[in-house]
């Protein structure tokens, strides 16, 4: 099968190649996926160039991509829920990681089946950036009239925080630059920040939640504009505790400047790592299919032009989400 790959770390157009591989073998519990599009996500290209070596080993060469949506064409000999013909997406496992080809494997307890209502290039774009959104979305419980602030809402897991914060009820505001504020408005945000042009702490304060999606100062900065006993929820800061123990940090402390920020506040602060969850995607195949949430695509790439696809997910100006299509017509949006 053709594949595409990690060859080497470096560059993306370096460090990618496409290769004839040998189709991957299923387990009892797995099935074999013939992909239809694979969604891209930030932490493919920063695997490329190296950036997570020391918190994630690979076995070079090696396979790219986690989302995913096609059709099963192989079950192992354990597996209930699934047939061979049946629509699928999912975010795979770490060690099935590689859907950006023309078949995967995965353990078919984490997939689920696609919403009946969109394509594969839409359904592909929802699994590791839905769950996401929605895995740090719960952790800080967030409920009815909670007021939010979500960073990059013009994002992959933006876009989606958006949509499910809104269907909880809570009032969004959310930060991405002037191009994008028309749109990400229509998403439901109740205030769009242009933060080229505005400052998000003075239109944004006093907030139950911030969803920290940005990172470095941003984490840090979260703690200013949260209420007493407000939450910041990250993706990209430092680990909480908790979280840096189920990641195998062994020795772990989280920075004196955290600490000291969650101390003033009476804050909580935590970091998800998402992890694949079926229940949550069936969550999301149903929040797709009542259209309460609906995908957020920028661009489709066929399959020969994933390097490419990379390179301007890596630019860090996406609108939604970045797709490749193993299909041979597909639809760019
Ligand atoms: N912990 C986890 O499990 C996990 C899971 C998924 C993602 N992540 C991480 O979360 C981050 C976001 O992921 P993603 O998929 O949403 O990325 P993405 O789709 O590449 O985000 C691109 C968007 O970010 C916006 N943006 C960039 N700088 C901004 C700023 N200073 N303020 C507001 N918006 C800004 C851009 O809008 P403009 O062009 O308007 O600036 C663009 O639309 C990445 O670092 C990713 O690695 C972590």
């Amino acid at each position: 099968m053709k594949a595409l790959q990690i060859k080497k770390y470096g560059e993306i157009k370096d460090g990618l190649e496409f290769t004839e591989t040998s189709k991957p073998e299923i387990a009892d519990n797995d099935v074999l996926v013939a992909v239809k599009a694979a969604a891209l996500n930030p932490i493919d290209y920063k695997l490329v160039q190296g950036h997570l070596k020391d918190m994630l080993k690979l076995d070079l060469p090696t396979g790219i991509g986690y989302d995913m949506s096609g059709e099963i064409v192989e079950i192992g000999s354990k597996v209930k829920d699934f047939k061979v013909g049946d629509e699928v997406f999912g975010r795979v496992p770490q060690e099935y990681m590689g859907t950006v080809a023309e078949f995967v494997a995965v353990d078919a307890n984490v997939i689920a089946h696609k919403p009946d209502n969109v394509t594969f290039e839409k359904a592909s774009s929802l699994p590791l950036a839905g769950l996401t959104a929605m895995q740090a979305l719960k952790k800080a419980d967030i409920k009815k009239d909670d007021r939010i602030l979500i960073h990059a809402g013009s994002g992959g897991v933006g876009s989606f925080a958006i949509q499910y914060a809104k269907s909880i009820g809570a009032i969004v505001y959310t930060t991405t630059s002037d191009t994008n504020v028309e749109w990400v408005k229509a998403l439901g945000a109740d205030r769009v920040i242009d933060y080229k042009n505005e400052d998000y702490k003075e239109v944004a304060n006093n907030l139950d939640i911030v969803f920290d999606t940005l990172g470095d100062d941003y984490t840090f900065d979260a703690f200013e504009i949260i209420k007493d006993g407000g939450k910041v929820t990250s993706i990209v800061g430092p680990p909480d505790e908790k979280t840096a123990k189920q990641m195998g940090m062994t020795d772990y402390q989280m920075p004196e400047k955290l600490s000291k920020l969650i101390k003033k506040k009476s804050a909580q602060y935590t970091l998800t790592w998402m992890q694949p969850n079926a229940p949550q995607l069936k969550e999301i195949k149903t929040l797709v299919e009542d259209r309460t949430i609906r995908p957020v695509i920028d661009l489709v790439y066929s399959f020969d032009k994933a390097v490419d696809a990379f390179e301007y997910l890596a630019t860090g100006r996406a609108q939604g989400k970045v797709i490749v299509s193993l299909a041979e017509t597909f639809e760019n949006k």
